[in-house]
């Protein structure tokens, strides 16, 4: 599918009239420690999007160079990082999320786009992948967004069917991060 991984660089801006901007620096969205497999202290909260960074480079884009992880999403005011974070400053889980019309249903209004989901390998199972993804849907709805939609590896498929997500179309390989399938949810 020619729509781009879910996190390569290659990607086309944010789309501006999909949902209302926020322009704001990153809120206080700090949601209170739930129990999460043990990790209660685990805080998920917006965050400046150079703060994700290092693990989606680590688990994302493993061995590229640095500067690839960036996504050219990153600097619009759109998007919106988030990050599930250890008392210690550990950043452990992210994701980004910004609005892009969906492209199986472009003309679907309020559109947002996920990418950059990562778990800290030590720390998968235990529901920080789905604390953060609960963070970026809160966020999307918040801005009066109607559907998320993301191009999975297919390994996290059953993680994102969980949250509500539903498969789109026949899986495909992406020559350098491997299998993928689409995915949306509404909201
Ligand atoms: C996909 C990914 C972000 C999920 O993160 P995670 O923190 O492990 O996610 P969760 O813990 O919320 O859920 C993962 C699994 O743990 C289980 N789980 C969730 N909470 C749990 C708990 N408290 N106790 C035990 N298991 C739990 C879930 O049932 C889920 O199982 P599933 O695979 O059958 O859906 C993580 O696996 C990852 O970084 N993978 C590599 C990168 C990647 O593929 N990213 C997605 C790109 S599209």
């Amino acid at each position: 599918m020619p729509t781009g991984d879910d996190d390569s660089g290659a990607e086309p801006s944010p789309g501006p009239a999909t949902a209302a901007p926020d322009h704001g620096e990153a809120p206080p969205r700090a949601q209170p420690a739930v129990a999460a497999g043990g990790y209660t202290a685990i805080m998920v909260a917006r965050v400046p999007p150079e703060v994700t960074h290092p693990l989606r480079g680590r688990v994302l884009r493993p061995g590229a160079p640095p500067g690839s992880v960036r996504l050219s999403a990153d600097d619009h005011p759109a998007t919106a990082a988030f990050a599930a974070t250890t008392p210690t400053g550990e950043v452990v889980g992210t994701a980004i999320v910004y609005p892009e019309p969906c492209p199986w249903q472009p003309q679907r209004p309020a559109a947002w786009r996920l990418r950059g989901m990562a778990t800290d390998p030590g720390r998968r199972s235990g529901g920080i992948g789905d604390r953060v993804l609960g963070a970026v849907l809160d966020h999307v709805r918040g801005q009066g967004g109607a559907l998320v939609w993301c191009n999975a590896r297919t390994p996290a498929r059953r993680f994102y069917e969980r949250a509500g997500f539903v498969p789109h179309g026949e899986p495909w390989e992406d020559p350098d991060i491997g299998p993928h399938v689409a995915m949306s949810r509404e909201l």
